[in-house]
């Protein structure tokens, strides 16, 4: 029997909702608040009160999309965390409201998991066991993957996430919030080597990048005292380097990972996962090691429903299905 499938994603700043047959997406729509960008970071209070105003038409439009009815539907899959609280708990109210309304199954998602199986959305789709760098905003963590529902996180950022060491120097740059997709496409005319910063000298599988954003801080501070043009003058430069650090730490401590594991399947997911300099250097690793790389499309990168959905999918197999007596206050972690 097909399993139709309603997926709500309300973790952060971006409504989205999803449609899938199986494991197969029929409609993924994605509302992204605009309210944040001249704040320069995102203010929780104004995200959820976005989601308030944007769940209802981000579901009837994937509905419509999907061709589905909302009585044809077997089960609701919804973010259940890790996220900002108020955000979450409009995509959790809503969700079991509706699956109330319909007297069909809900099931949670961790949201982080949700990254991780988004793999599953494309093809060629990776096969167990296989090592997954998960880069997002909020997150960065490499991630030992069993099976769909059996995964384990080997390390994690101390500090800021990947994503986060993006939009915060992007934000020194004068890039408006989020600066990660703007720092990737300025680097692209840019020169990599001009500048170098300092890489962390941090043991295991975990990650840092706090330190890489004030080096980038303390450098811009003496540059611009003698020029204070010199961002203006040097933006291509200065992004293609920025980035290239980021991109080095990923993939030096990922490589490292799979060489002492002994693991030649390899996936990326995430919003950083977007990025172009990231891309061209897990293509340069599968063409240096021989190992197989897969990486989300674009859509599937950044936060989506899609990935909520193919999550449900699984555990619907499982009969994974959560109470309506959910607390969307309890902690939910990977
Ligand atoms: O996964 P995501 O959409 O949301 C979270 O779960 O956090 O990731 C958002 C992050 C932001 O930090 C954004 O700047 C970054 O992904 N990002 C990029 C690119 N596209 C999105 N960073 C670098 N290059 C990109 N092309
Ligand atoms: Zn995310």
């Amino acid at each position: 029997m097909d399993i139709l499938l309603l997926a709500i994603e309300s973790s952060c700043d971006d409504t989205a909702a999803a449609v899938l047959c199986n494991d197969k997406v029929l409609a993924n729509v994605v509302s992204s608040q605009k309210v944040h960008a001249a704040h320069g970071g995102i203010i929780p209070e104004f995200a959820s009160r976005a989601h308030l105003q944007n769940l209802v038409p981000v579901v009837d439009a994937a509905l419509h999309q999907a061709d589905v009815a909302q009585h044809q539907l077997n089960a609701i899959a919804f973010t259940r965390g890790p996220g900002l609280i108020g955000s979450l708990l409009t995509g959790v109210m809503f969700a079991k409201g509706m699956a109330l309304a319909l007297h069909i199954p809900l099931i949670e998602v961790n949201h982080m998991q949700a990254h991780v199986l988004s793999v599953f959305l494309n093809e060629p789709k990776p096969r167990f066991p296989f090592l997954c760098l998960t880069v997002s905003g909020g997150h960065t963590q490499l991630v030992l993957v069993q099976d769909y529902l059996h995964m384990q996180v080997l390390g994690e950022t101390r500090d800021d996430a990947a994503g986060e060491a993006f939009d915060k120097t992007a934000k020194l740059l004068g890039f408006p919030y989020p600066g990660g997709p703007l720092i990737d496409r300025y680097a692209q005319k840019g020169n990599p080597d001009a500048f170098r910063f300092g890489q962390p000298i941090v043991e295991g599988w975990d990650f840092s990048f706090s330190g890489l954003k004030t080096s980038v801080l303390y450098f811009l501070r003496s540059r611009l005292q003698e020029d204070p043009n010199f961002i203006k003058n040097n933006l291509h430069d200065l992004c293609a380097s920025i980035q290239k650090s980021i991109v080095d730490i990923l993939i030096k401590k990922l490589v490292k990972a799979a060489q002492q594991l002994q693991i030649t399947e390899i996936a990326v997911a995430g919003g950083v996962a977007a990025n172009s300099g990231l891309r061209k250097a897990l293509a340069g690793i599968e063409a240096q090691y021989g190992w197989k790389t897969y990486v989300p499309s674009l859509e599937y990168c950044t936060d989506n429903a899609a990935m909520i959905g193919i999550t449900g999918y699984y555990k619907y197999l499982k009969k994974e299905f959560a109470g309506h007596d959910i607390n969307p206050l309890a902690r939910y972690a990977l």
